[in-house]
C-alpha cells in the first residue's frame, strides 16, 4: 500500500459517472477534511473506516446516465484518548457532515497501522523481553508479533479495554520464515488505545522448534528443470469492456465495487436475454468469515479470526501482479481507502479482471451423420487476494456463458503454527516440521447475496431429491424433486443434506420461463461442514450464522453483516440471529440470502512450509430462468493453433 499523491483536482464530486463509483482520492480527502474540520479532531482520533455510503436501491435502480448523484461518506472513528467509538456521514455535495453518533460498548476492526504499534509496543515491554529471554531469544528485532482479536471471554479486566492478544514467532535471521519458530506459551496483550502491554501471559517455557520452513528464491536450490513456457495470447484484446466500474462481457454486466471491510463487491449483476437485461442479484460480498481454531491449549485457544469484520479484508487487499497472479489480458481495478489518520492509501491493482478458457462448455456427436459440435467454455474472472497475518485468501467471481456463476475461495499462505515438546503427537493439529504443531481449525464464510431474480420480489424454496412413497410407486422406481417454500425467516434457516441432492431456488413467483416454471436460479453448495466448536464456545455465540447454511431475510439497508456490525470483542448474538429472531415474512419479497460455507483444515505435512491452494465455495445455476440453454449460440472456436480453427 502506498500514500497516494496529492490529488490536483479539488470539485468533492467530479468526474463520477454512477452512484456506485467508489469514492475517488479526491472524495476521501474532502469528507476527512471536513469531519476533521467540523469536530475540530485532535490527532487521538483514527479512522478505521472511510467508505461509500451506498445510495438507496431506489435510487440506484432508476438512475439514468446523466441523473444528478448525490455523493455520501460513512466513516467509523476512534478516539484512543476516550477509547470511543463514532458513526460519521458526510455529504460531498453539502460539504458538510450531516451525522455524528458515539457508538457506546463496542470496537471498530483493528487496522493496519495498529499491527505495526502494536508490534513495536510488545518488542519495547521489559517483562516481554525477560519471558522471551528465558527462551534464549537475545534479539527482539526478529520477533514477529502478530496482533490476534481476543475475542469475548466474559473476562472482567478485559472488557471495554481495546485489546489484542498477540501471538509471537521468531525469525532466524531478516529473511527467514518466522512462523518456523513459534514463542508458544508468551501472550502479550495490548491495550490498543494506549498502545501498551497490559501483561504477558507465561505458561512456561516450550523449545523453539528446530529446523527453518523457507520457501523464498533464496532458500529454494533446486528448481525443477522440465517447465516449458505456457503463454496466455488474445492477439485481438479481451471481450470485455470495462466503463469506469461497469464490466460488460457477452451477455453479462456487473458493476464492481470495493471496500475495506469487504473488498470486492459486485452489483447489479444482469445476463441479456433477447435483448432485455435480466436481473439476478443487486449486491453480493463476501459479509464475514471465521477462523476459529480447535486447540484447547492456551495459545491456541482464543484463535477465532474474523477476517472481514474484525480486520477488514479489503484494506488488506494484496497489489497484484500481471503474469504471476493473473494471466492474459487483464483490467485491474485500483483501490482507494485510507490509513488510520484518514490519508488516502491506495492498493494498486487491487481488483483483477481477465477471461480464462474453461474446458469445453457442451459438445454432441451425431453417430449417425458423425457431426461432432463441441464449444469451449470461457469464463470471466474478478478476484481480488488478501493477506491477513500468515494466510492468504483469494476471491474468485466467475461468470460462464450458460448463465452459471460460481464463488471460490482460494486459501493458500502459512499455516498458523505451534510448538510442542520434543517427542509431543499433538492430538489437535499436525506435525509439519519436528516439534511444529499446525493446529487443525476451520475457514467458515458467509456470503450476502441480495438476489433480484427477474426484480425485486422473490421467494426461497429447499429442493430435496426423493423417493415416491409405496403407494404411488408400482415399480419402486419413481423419485423427483421436491420443492418445499421456506415463508419465514426461521423456515428459512437450513443445513444442507448431500444425500438428496438439497439445493435452494430463489424464483420470482411473477415471472414464468416459455414453460409456466417460475424463473429461478439454484445455490448448489459445494464442500461445506459444520463448525466443530461446542454451543457453549464463545465463537458460537460471537458468529451464529455459522450454524446455519441458509439464512433468509427480507432486505433491510441497515443489515449487512451476519455477526454484527461490530464483531471485534462483542460477547455475541448480533446480526442474524438478532434480526431473524423476529421470524419476518421473506415470500414473494425483497430478499437477501446468507449462504454459510465451511472448509475444515486438519493440516498436512505438504502444507508446508507453504501451503498449496485449497478451494472452497458456490454456484448459482440458472433454473428454468431461460427457455433453453443461452449458450446454443456460442460459436465454434477460432484458433490459429487447433485443428478446428
Ligand atoms: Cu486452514
Amino acid at each position: 500500500m502506498t500514500v497516494a499523491q496529492e490529488p490536483t483536482t479539488s470539485p468533492a464530486t467530479a468526474s463520477v459517472s454512477h452512484p456506485l463509483e467508489p469514492l475517488t482520492p479526491e472524495e476521501i480527502k474532502a469528507a476527512v477534511s471536513i469531519v476533521k474540520t467540523e469536530k475540530a479532531l485532535t490527532d487521538s482520533f483514527r479512522f478505521a473506516t472511510v467508505t461509500l455510503k451506498e445510495p438507496e436501491k431506489q435510487t440506484v435502480l432508476s438512475f439514468r446516465l446523466g441523473d444528478p448523484i448525490a455523493r455520501a461518506v460513512f466513516m467509523i472513528l476512534l478516539d484512543n484518548a476516550t477509547a470511543t467509538t463514532y458513526e460519521a456521514v458526510v455529504s460531498l455535495n453539502e460539504r458538510r457532515l450531516v451525522a455524528w453518533d458515539a457508538i457506546p460498548g463496542v470496537q471498530p476492526p483493528i487496522m493496519l497501522d495498529e499491527f505495526v504499534a502494536c508490534e513495536a509496543a510488545v518488542k519495547a515491554c521489559p517483562e516481554f523481553q525477560r519471558a522471551i529471554a528465558k527462551r534464549g531469544i537475545t534479539n527482539p528485532d526478529l520477533v514477529m508479533v502478530d496482533p490476534w482479536s481476543a475475542g469475548h471471554y466474559g473476562i472482567a479486566d478485559e472488557v471495554g479495554v481495546r485489546l489484542s492478544r498477540a501471538l509471537c514467532w521468531v525469525k532466524a535471521n531478516p529473511t527467514d520464515n518466522g512462523y518456523a519458530h513459534p514463542i508458544e506459551g508468551v501472550i502479550p496483550v495490548v491495550d490498543l488505545n494506549k498502545m501498551e502491554v497490559i501483561r504477558v501471559e507465561d505458561y512456561g517455557v516450550v523449545p523453539l522448534p528446530p529446523e527453518d520452513g523457507n520457501y523464498i528464491p533464496e532458500y529454494v536450490k533446486n528448481y525443477r528443470q522440465d517447465l516449458k513456457p505456457l503463454e496466455i495470447v488474445q492477439p485481438d484484446g479481451p471481450s470485455y469492456a470495462v466503463d469506469g466500474h461497469e464490466i460488460s462481457w457477452q451477455k453479462w454486466k456487473v458493476r464492481v465495487g470495493f471496500t475495506p471491510r469487504e473488498g470486492l463487491v459486485l452489483y447489479d449483476v444482469t445476463y441479456t436475454d433477447n435483448g432485455e437485461d435480466r436481473p439476478i442479484f443487486y449486491r453480493a460480498s463476501l459479509a464475514e468469515m471465521t477462523v476459529p481454531y480447535g486447540d484447547p491449549q492456551p495459545n491456541h485457544y482464543r484463535k477465532n479470526a474474523f477476517d472481514v469484520g474484525e480486520y477488514g479484508i479489503g484494506s488488506l487487499a494484496n497489489s497484484l501482479k500481471l503474469g504471476c497472479d493473473c494471466l492474459g489480458v487483464i483490467h485491474y481495478f485500483d483501490a482507494f481507502i485510507t490509513d488510520s489518520r484518514g490519508e488516502v492509501a491506495q492498493i494498486e491493482n487491487a481488483v483483477c479482471l481477465h477471461e480464462e478458457d474453461f474446458g469445453i462448455l457442451w459438445k454432441h456427436m451425431d453417430w449417425r451423420t458423425e457431426q461432432t459440435e463441441v464449444r469451449r467454455s470461457r469464463r470471466l474472472v474478478i478476484s481480488f487476494i488478501a493477506t491477513v497475518g500468515n494466510y492468504e485468501y483469494g476471491f474468485y467471481w466467475y461468470f460462464y456463458q450458460d448463465g452459471t456463476i460460481q464463488y471460490e475461495v482460494k486459501l493458500t499462505g502459512m499455516v498458523s503454527t505451534g510448538a510442542v515438546m520434543p517427542g509431543e503427537v499433538p492430538k489437535y493439529g499436525t506435525l509439519v516440521a519436528p516439534q511444529l504443531n499446525a493446529p487443525i481449525h476451520q475457514h467458515i464464510f458467509n456470503v450476502r447475496l441480495d438476489m433480484n431474480i427477474d426484480g425485486a420480489n422473490n421467494s426461497v424454496y429447499e429442493v430435496d431429491i426423493v423417493p415416491e412413497d409405496d403407494e404411488h410407486n408400482p415399480y419402486g422406481n419413481a423419485f423427483y424433486a421436491q420443492s418445499t417454500l421456506l415463508p419465514t425467516e426461521k423456515a428459512a434457516q437450513r443445513l444442507i443434506d448431500p444425500m438428496k441432492g438439497r439445493y435452494w431456488k430463489v424464483v420470482n413467483p411473477a415471472k414464468t420461463n416459455a414453460m409456466g416454471y417460475p424463473t429461478a436460479y439454484k445455490l448448489m453448495p459445494g464442500e461445506n461442514t459444520l463448525p466443530l466448536a461446542r454451543p457453549s464456545a464463545s465463537v458460537i455465540n460471537r458468529a451464529t450464522y455459522m450454524t446455519q447454511h441458509l439464512w433468509v431475510t427480507p432486505y433491510s439497508a441497515d443489515e449487512n453483516y451476519p455477526a454484527g456490525d461490530y464483531p471485534n470483542q462483542h460477547p455475541g448474538g448480533a446480526g442474524l440471529p438478532q434480526w431473524t429472531a423476529a421470524d419476518r415474512s421473506v415470500e414473494d419479497t425483497d430478499i437477501v440470502v446468507w449462504y454459510t460455507f465451511a472448509h475444515s483444515h486438519s493440516p498436512r505435512a505438504e502444507d508446508w512450509p507453504v501451503m498449496p491452494v485449497a478451494t472452497i465455495g458456490f454456484m448459482l445455476k440458472p433454473l428454468n430462468f431461460f427457455d433453453e440453454n443461452p449458450a446454443n449460440d456460442v460459436p465454434p472456436s477460432v484458433s490459429k493453433h487447433s485443428c478446428c480453427g
